[in-house]
């Protein structure tokens, strides 16, 4: 790669997540300051494959900084699976004279990027954004914040329902494996339960618990349940909870994508657009191959081998104080 390179390429890919926009229009400005051209790939890595670049200017990226979603748009490409589909991606990386290119997605992207650079040695940049949190080398990742409150603002709703009915409601929250969602959003709405693939499920555990609150006149409750637990989902534990207390009036909310969309949060706005001109002040600097993140408010590197092996882990004192404050 040339120093600081002349010209670079933006994608989005896998899951779009709120922020992806801010971070786009971070990349875009900042290179352009520097005078770098930019390019932005339409459907990540199926746009690369696809010869589908458009050039971007500052002004291009005016006016996206509040919206959700990705004005590159998103997939997840099969053909990019193969060698022949990468062969073709690179084909157009020279034709359109990339020198590196910053890649915003999960660990899924980030694979991607790491078996291309293997292959063809283009210097890639990876940035989180995805609304799992699933991530190491990142306390938050682009999109969680605005999942979280979106998740928040509908079972404050729901809450009300439940309250006026005394009914119990369990809702089915995203996270793909991972229990993120769930443990935060649980706790900012005060859930009754709050089950995560990360801890094991004993829905009798959960069955004593609802007893109980019953038996103390408890009339209304929340369980929140992370798509990936293995207790199966929300139906499946509806099911064991109806079987179990029949007097209970309980319903299923699954919430599925209204949490990924929508206009970012504040917090996610200004980690996106931080990311997105670290990203590309990294790369001036020579820097590449690594997923870019903040760790206790410092900008953090993690070689794509490791952040595609490992994910983050739940912490324990978060755990700890959803299981306190249930009770
Ligand atoms: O990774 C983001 C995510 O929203 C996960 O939480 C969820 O499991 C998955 O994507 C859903 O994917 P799709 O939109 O392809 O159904």
């Amino acid at each position: 790669m040339s120093l600081p390179p002349k010209t670079i390429a933006v994608f989005t890919s896998g899951g779009d997540s709120p922020g992806m926009n801010a971070c786009i229009r971070a990349v875009v400005r900042t290179a352009r300051g520097q005078g770098i051209r930019v390019f932005g790939i339409i459907r990540g890595f199926q746009g690369m494959i696809d010869g589908d670049f458009r050039e971007l200017e500052s002004h291009d990226v005016s006016n996206i900084i509040q919206r959700g979603g990705t004005i590159l748009k998103t997939a997840r490409s099969k053909e990019f699976l193969t060698k022949e589909g990468r062969t073709k991606a690179y084909a157009n990386l020279l034709k359109h004279g990339i020198d590196a290119v910053i890649a915003i997605g999960g660990d899924g992207t980030f694979a991607g990027c790491k078996v291309f650079n293997s292959e063809f040695n283009t210097p890639f940049i990876g940035l989180p954004g995805t609304i799992d949190n699933d991530l190491i080398g990142t306390d938050f990742t682009i999109g969680y914040d605005t999942a979280i409150n979106n998740v928040v603002q509908v079972v404050d709703k729901i809450r009300d329902t439940a309250d006026s009915h005394d009914r119990l409601f369990i809702i089915e929250v995203m996270g793909k494996d991972a229990g993120f969602i769930a443990l935060r959003s649980g706790i900012a709405c005060g859930a009754e339960a709050i089950l995560v693939p990360e801890t094991k499920t004993y829905l009798d555990d959960l069955i004593a618990k609802l007893k109980a609150g019953w038996n103390r006149q408890k009339s209304s409750s929340i369980v929140i349940v992370a798509e990936g637990d293995e207790s199966g989902g929300a139906y499946a534990v509806a099911e064991r909870v109806k079987a179990e207390l029949p007097n209970y009036d309980t319903r299923v909310s699954i919430l599925g994508h209204l949490q990924r969309g929508g206009s970012p949060t504040a917090m996610d706005r200004v980690l996106a657009s931080t990311l997105g001109n670290e990203a590309v002040t990294a790369l001036v600097q020579g820097k590449h191959n690594s997923a870019l993140g903040i760790v206790c408010g410092r900008v953090e590197f993690t070689p794509f081998e490791k952040a595609i092996k490992h994910h983050t882990s739940l912490s324990p004192k978060l755990l700890h104080l959803a299981e306190v404050l249930s009770n």
